[in-house]
């Protein structure tokens, strides 16, 4: 992804730098698109007076949906990474739910290809685990591999068939590749649109059971255990998830997880309004399990926060609750919710959010193996006193499927800052 790289020098001065498991008042000096120590003077081409601010590693989302290609009315890779830029990541892996899906080398050569073009983020494609994600026939993992796919997912459908889902762990395993899981019993879901429970019968909207993800979770976790290999769990939205997950851990099995801002800053009472920005797959829950979330991300069963990013068209919200598509836009508000929710008003301190918002998910994906991604400076700066409002009219990502419109955080993306190169600087 680097075109053209120019050897400039940066410093990024006066800032609290967030380093491991400490907050540092330092200069960073960056030469060659990584971070050097200078002995003498450094002659540098730009300057950034980061004095108030934090400056973190980048920020890691493994799991948005680009839409292209095929379904380039939502979002197309230039658009979803000037997004993520925007919103602090400097890198996003992003799912094989496309047309064609991403079930094949042509595909994930493809994105790569256009990825290079948008020169935004670095993009890592997610391959399918079956092929045109129909649950069936396993794809070719050593060859979506061999073509750049970091993972393989068949994200947005759930394996349903028990045995696929088994020998395509035990073929992942071979082939070195992670396998991401959406846990979804399309059985038990039965058709709803809304978490089961109080909100969605006073919306008379069909609810989905939680044990329509959990009993998924305890299946691949139980395979996983079974098979001595690894598994990652997507956007976990349940208590009964969580503690499926959690156990699993203290019995060491191999198991990570991801949750989504959505999940532990909204709950379906969201719902009663019947705006179709609130429709997500899984879906918004209860109280008590936007609680479950907080806690596990507090006792580091959840590893990683991905923003789902799930970007529509307005055509495919403004229908009735029960036809509109499932996804919220998350990428430009990601960092803001996570940072106003967990840390301001959650308990929880930056050095573990930008954990989860970064090293782990780069830990999870091998990203922190790849040298290429390892030494590079790639780095996100924000102001965390800025206080503002949401407003999806400001977002450059295609789909302004947003519930949080309107609502009052803190955090703001000051820089983004990849191999070395200032991919996006917010205006005033
Ligand atoms: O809400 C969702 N939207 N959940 C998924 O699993 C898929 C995604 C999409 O692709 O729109
Ligand atoms: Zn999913």
């Amino acid at each position: 992804m680097e075109k053209g790289v120019k050897n400039m020098r940066l410093i990024i001065k006066n800032g609290n730098v967030v380093k491991g498991n400490a907050v540092q008042k330092e200069d960073v000096y960056v030469e060659n698109g990584r971070i050097v120590k200078p002995e003498k003077s450094f002659g540098a081409d730009r300057i950034i007076d980061a004095s108030g601010l934090y400056v973190m590693r980048g920020l890691v989302d493994m799991h948005v949906h680009l839409r292209e290609p095929g379904f380039e009315y939502k979002e197309d890779i230039a658009s979803g990474t000037k997004a993520a830029v925007k919103g602090g990541f400097t890198a996003v892996c992003c799912m094989p739910n496309t047309k064609p899906a991403a079930d094949n080398p042509a595909v994930i050569t493809y994105i790569k290809a256009r990825a290079a073009e948008a020169d935004n983020c670095r993009v890592y494609p997610i391959g399918a685990i079956t092929k045109a994600q129909k649950g069936g026939e396993i794809t070719e993992m050593f060859a979506l591999k061999r073509a750049g796919a970091i993972a393989l997912s068949d994200d947005g459908y759930p394996v349903s068939d028990g045995n696929i889902m088994r020998l395509a762990l035990e073929y992942a395993k071979t082939a070195e590749i992670p396998l991401i899981c959406h846990e979804e019993d399309t059985a038990i879901a039965a058709g709803g649109v809304v978490n089961e429970g109080y909100n969605a019968t006073i919306a008379g909207l069909r609810g989905i059971s939680s044990v329509a993800e959990s009993a998924m979770i305890a299946r691949d976790v139980l395979l996983a255990e079974s098979l001595n290999t690894r598994v990652h769990i997507a956007h976990v939205s349940t208590k009964s998830g969580l503690e499926i997950i959690r156990r699993a851990k203290k019995r060491r099995v191999a198991v990570t997880c991801e949750t989504c801002p959505h999940y532990f800053c909204a709950n379906d009472s969201l719902i009663l309004s019947f705006d179709t920005n609130t429709k997500v797959n899984p879906p918004l829950r209860s109280e008590e399990d936007r609680l479950a979330v907080v806690e596990a991300i507090k006792d580091g069963t959840v590893d990683a926060i991905v923003t789902d990013h799930a970007p529509h068209h307005k055509n495919d919200k403004s229908v009735e609750y029960n036809y509109a598509a499932n996804g919220i836009s998350g990428l430009e508000t990601a960092f803001a919710l996570s940072y106003t929710f967990l840390v301001k008003n959650g308990g929880i301190d930056i050095i573990t959010l930008v954990r989860l918002m970064s090293e782990n998910p780069a830990k999870i994906l091998g990203l922190d193996k790849d040298a290429e991604y390892a030494d590079a400076a790639d780095l996100t700066v924000v102001d965390l006193n800025k206080k503002y409002k949401i407003s999806v009219k400001d977002f450059v990502s295609k789909g302004k499927n947003s519930p949080f419109d309107g609502l009052e955080v803190y955090g703001e993306v000051r820089y983004t800052i990849i191999g070395g190169k200032i991919k996006y600087e917010a205006k005033s």
